[in-house]
């Protein structure tokens, strides 16, 4: 027996056998609510760069469910992207992270070795400051 997270394609699966199993049943509607997806990470190769830049890689944006953090999944989720990364030669990964975000600046710093490139004043349409990271990819 394999028993694994639900993917999407096993939600009428899931209503079939509740329908069957038991009185108390959910539409399709509140299947389709459940938060399969706990995080996600938009990342994107940066090929055309200035001559003297060599192809590196960009994390636009990094999030998970608030019931689902601090298990590993954010780090996990950055590692595939940046192995992805370096299959496609890119010689760094570079983000934009809020001065305030201390959980994401622990992820990035602490955890996974960026470092802070420079610091980008009013980066954000709220005025706040980013630091702009990098992680030099072997
Ligand atoms: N406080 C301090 N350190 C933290 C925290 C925290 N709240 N969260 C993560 N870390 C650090 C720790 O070193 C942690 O290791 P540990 O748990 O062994 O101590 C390490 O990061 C790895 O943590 P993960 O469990 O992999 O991180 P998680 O899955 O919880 O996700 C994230 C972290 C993405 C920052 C999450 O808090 C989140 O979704 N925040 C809201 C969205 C956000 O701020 N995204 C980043 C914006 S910047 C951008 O997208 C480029």
């Amino acid at each position: 027996m394999n028993i694994r997270r639900a993917r999407i394609e096993d939600l009428p699966g899931m209503q079939a056998c509740n329908l069957r199993n038991l009185p108390e049943n959910y539409s399709m509607k509140y299947f389709i609510s459940l938060p399969l997806i706990v995080g996600y990470i938009l990342a994107k190769m940066e090929e055309e760069t200035a001559e003297a830049e060599q192809p590196h890689g960009h994390v636009t944006s990094i999030s998970v469910l608030r019931s689902y953090r601090r298990l590993g999944i954010a780090k996990k989720l950055m590692l595939l992207s940046q192995e992805s990364m370096a299959s496609h030669r890119a010689s760094h990964v570079a983000l934009h992270v809020r001065k305030s975000n201390r959980a994401a600046l622990s992820l990035y710093r602490d955890t996974l070795g960026f470092e802070v490139h420079d610091i980008e004043q009013k980066y954000y349409a709220d005025g706040e400051d980013a630091y702009a990271m990098r992680l030099t990819l072997k």
